[in-house]
C-alpha cells in the first residue's frame, strides 16, 4: 500500500503522549518513517513499536538537548522531511503566583526549542524540500486569563511560523500551524488543572491528528481544530473593541475558554 508521505522522514516532538502520539501514528499510516521524541523512555518505546518508528529522548527545557535531538535525528535517518514541533507544556493560575522557573520552562519548551530545532534542521530541508509544522493553540490567538505565559509562547510560535512562511516562499520548504482548541489528552492534568467544562467538548486526539496530517499533505498554512475556532479569531481581529466588551461582560476567561484554551 502506498501513502502520500511514502519515503519521507518525520520528526515528531512530544510523541510520547496525547496529540504527538496520535500524530506519529497518522504520519506512519501516511507512509512516513517517524522519529518519535519525548522524555519518558518507557512510553516512547511503546509508541515507537506502535508506529514502527525510532525513539529519540531529550528534555527540551535544556537548550543542549534540542541540539542533541537534531543531531540524533539526522544520524538516525540521514534527513528530516517533516518537522512537527508538538511538544508543549502548560501552566495555569494567576501570573503573580507563577514561579520564575516555570515561566522559563514554558518559554524554553514551547518557543525556544522549536526555534532551535528549526534553525538546526532547516538547512538540510532547503537542499531537498520539506515541511515545518508547529502546534500552537487558540490561547495564542485569543489570550487567556490565568495562562498569560502559555498564551505568549503560543502567540510567539504562531508569528515565528507566519514570518518563516513568508521568508521561505518558493524555497521548497512549506510552513504550517495547527491551532487546536481543546483536545482530549493528559495536557490539562499534567499542568495541574484538569479540564472540567462540559463545552466545548474535547476533540479526540486521533481526529485532530488526522486533520493535521491531511493539512500537511495538502500544504495548508493553518489547520484549525475544530474549524469553528476561526470565528472568535475573526471577531477579535475585525472588532477588537466588541471582543473586549464581550470578554469583560462575561468574565475575562469566558470568551477564550468557551473556544477552548489548551
Ligand atoms: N490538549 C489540548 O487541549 C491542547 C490545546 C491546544 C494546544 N495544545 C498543544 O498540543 C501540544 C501537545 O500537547 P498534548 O495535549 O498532547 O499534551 P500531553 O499529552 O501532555 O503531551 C505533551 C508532550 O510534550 C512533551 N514534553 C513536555 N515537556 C517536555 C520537555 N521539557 N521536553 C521534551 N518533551 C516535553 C511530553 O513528553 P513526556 O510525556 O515524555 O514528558 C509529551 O510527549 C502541546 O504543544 C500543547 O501546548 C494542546
Amino acid at each position: 500500500m502506498t501513502g502520500p508521505l511514502d519515503g519521507s522522514v518525520a520528526l515528531v516532538t512530544g510523541a510520547s503522549s496525547g496529540l504527538g502520539r496520535a500524530s506519529a501514528a497518522a504520519l506512519a499510516r501516511a507512509g512516513a518513517h517517524v522519529l518519535v521524541h519525548g522524555r519518558d523512555a518507557g512510553r516512547l518505546a511503546a509508541v515507537a513499536r506502535e508506529v514502527g518508528g525510532t525513539p529519540l529522548t531529550g528534555d527540551l527545557a535544556d537548550p543542549a538537548d534540542a541540539e542533541r535531538l537534531a543531531a540524533a535525528a539526522l544520524a538516525a535517518a540521514g534527513r528530516v522531511d517533516v518537522l512537527l514541533c508538538n511538544a508543549g507544556v502548560g501552566w495555569s493560575g494567576p501570573f503573580t503566583g507563577m514561579p520564575a522557573g516555570d515561566a522559563a520552562r514554558l518559554v524554553a519548551v514551547n518557543l525556544a526549542a522549536p526555534i532551535a530545532l528549526t534553525r538546526l534542521l532547516l538547512p538540510g530541508m532547503l537542499e531537498h524540500g520539506g515541511r515545518l509544522v508547529y502546534v500552537t493553540s487558540i490561547a495564542g490567538r485569543l489570550g487567556v486569563a490565568g495562562e498569560a505565559v502559555y498564551s505568549a509562547t503560543k502567540a510567539g510560535l504562531d508569528m515565528f511560523a507566519v514570518s518563516l512562511r513568508q521568508e521561505l516562499r518558493g524555497s521548497g520548504v512549506g510552513v504550517g500551524v495547527l491551532v487546536p482548541g481543546v483536545v482530549d489528552t493528559p495536557f490539562f492534568e499534567r499542568r495541574g488543572e484538569p479540564y472540567t467544562r462540559r463545552r466545548p467538548r474535547p476533540l479526540p486526539a486521533d481526529r485532530v491528528a488526522g486533520a493535521l496530517v491531511a493539512g500537511i499533505v495538502a500544504g495548508r498554512a493553518e489547520i484549525f481544530a475544530p474549524g469553528w475556532l476561526r470565528l472568535p479569531i475573526a471577531v477579535r481581529g475585525l472588532f477588537p473593541g466588541a471582543y473586549r466588551a464581550l470578554d469583560g461582560r462575561f468574565g475575562t476567561r469566558t470568551v477564550a475558554l468557551r473556544a477552548g484554551s489548551g
